[in-house]
């Protein structure tokens, strides 16, 4: 492909350190459809005839039929998937196959091909969210009124609706589908036409291509378009946060199916056992989750120190681009059905949510009653928080104390003061939009399923 100018052969070491085929392969049909649009195109610039076009055409869907099939004769001396496909073309078609690279440069090829790698990446990625979206959409349809102890710094804090709580887990992955299709819009813009640094000689319509590519603009600068990765790491920054957010409700997950807080059971088929410990059931998919965000974080990691620092242009050194990319796509396409699975046979457990509702955790409903009756919020609180050291130090709950108990630290508690202690009635009292209250609840549920597709 580029031997002309050499006269000894590659080492071996180097061979292997320098080939991307092994993981470029996987380029393979959009390698060979930007090649289709090309040799359309210099067609249509005067460059080949029409006779040539449809023989390299011809040739070209032998080899993608060969790829699909998985038929493709591999050589070991193939340095990456463009020259392997060119050197197959020359097999099946002959000279003409020499044509076909006429006015393009692997660099704008590679750019072109890894854009449009990752245009797919992206929708299935939107789609692999989405699964895990509509697993918590429909658990929190199920939730009904369940209410689960809500905490902060992982201490009990105040009751909120189950269903809150599993949607709270939506809206980061809502905001994850927002950043891929932001990034989609950036990845969709084609390189080719670029040639190696300066741009084609051939007058070829570059908008014609991408709209054949199913492109939505073309590159303004030919040095930037050959070396612009942003799009890959957008891709990688919105995977590692989606790894992020499905690592935090595989956190929960985890806590919450552990027998000190019994909150839920996680079906079989999501679970794994202990080889020495015949009692143990693992919740090993929501481990697996927690870890493969530090996989998604990493491939991030990769890009960045990739990019930084590299002169403009192409080099070498970007095609380290692609299997971090890869890696993190493959990741997300198995790990985020698995999470979507485990989440959807979950079974929430009642009685263990109930035994779970501390009556401490209405202590603040306790203070905004007497916020109600004029007493200042910051009075109010330590108030509660003097009835909480009374109940304490008597062995009792704060309800169980006497009307009398109540007044002698402030005379502004009457009977109804026991109202407070209802779990249902702190929720409800909650009404605001994005609160935890059935009514605030129900319309977030309308907003979440609005956002499916
Ligand atoms: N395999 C290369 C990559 O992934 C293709 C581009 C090679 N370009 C070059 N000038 N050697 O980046």
């Amino acid at each position: 492909m580029w031997g002309g100018r050499f006269s000894a052969g590659i080492d071996a070491l180097m061979a292997e350190l320098n080939n991307s085929f092994p993981f470029d392969r996987t380029m393979w049909a959009e390698d060979i459809t930007g090649s289709m649009a090309w040799a359309r195109q210099i067609c249509a610039a005067g460059v080949i005839t029409a006779t040539e076009r449809d023989e390299l055409l011809r040739g070209l869907q032998i080899v993608y039929d060969e790829f699909a099939s998985g038929a493709f004769p591999v050589k070991t001396a193939d340095e990456d998937i463009h020259s392997a496909v060119e050197r197959r073309l020359g097999e099946v078609v002959g000279a003409v196959a020499g044509k076909l690279h006429t006015g393009r440069s692997r660099n704008d090829q590679v750019a072109t091909d890894i854009r449009l790698w990752t245009m797919s990446a992206i929708t299935r990625a939107d789609a692999a969210v989405q699964m895990v979206q509509q697993a918590l959409i429909d658990q929190a349809v199920a939730a009904g009124d369940l209410i689960i102890p809500g905490y902060t710094h992982v201490q009990r804090a105040q009751p909120i609706l189950l269903a809150h709580w599993l949607l709270s887990h939506f809206w980061p992955l809502q905001r994850d589908r927002e950043r891929l299709a932001d990034c989609a819009k950036r990845t969709a813009i084609l390189p080719l036409g670029s040639g190696a640094i300066a741009g084609t000689p051939l007058k070829v319509d570059r908008h014609a291509i991408a709209s054949e590519l199913g492109m939505l603009g073309i590159s303004a600068n030919s040095v930037d378009a050959i070396s612009d990765r942003d799009f890959i790491a957008e891709y990688l920054f919105t995977t590692a946060m989606i790894g992020v957010h499905i690592s935090r409700l595989a956190e929960d997950m985890v806590f919450y199916s552990s027998a000190e807080y019994g909150f839920v059971t996680l079906a079989d088929a999501y679970s794994t056992g202990s080889s020495l410990m015949p009692q143990k059931k693992n919740p090993d998919s929501f481990e697996l989750a927690r870890g493969k965000s530090g996989r998604l974080v990493g491939s991030l990691m990769t890009i960045l120190t990739v990019l930084k620092g590299l002169p403009s242009a192409y080099n070498k050194d970007l095609q380290e681009d692609k299997e971090p990319l890869f890696d993190a796509a493959r990741t997300i396409e198995i790990l985020l059905p698995v999470v979507a699975g485990a989440t959807a046979t979950a079974k929430f457990n009642q009685a263990a949510l109930l035994r779970g509702l501390d009556e401490a955790m209405l202590a603040t409903d306790v203070a905004d009653y007497l916020v109600d009756r004029g007493v200042p919020f910051r009075t109010a609180h330590k108030v509660v928080g003097q009835l909480v050291r009374l109940s304490e130090e008597r062995g009792v709950k704060i309800s169980q104390l006497a009307l009398t108990d109540f007044q002698s630290i402030d005379p502004t508690f009457a009977a109804d003061v026991l109202g407070c202690f209802s779990m249902a009635a702190s929720v409800a009292a909650r009404t605001v939009p994005g609160a935890t209250g059935h009514q605030a609840v129900a319309a977030q549920l309308a907003a979440a399923q609005a956002c499916m597709a």
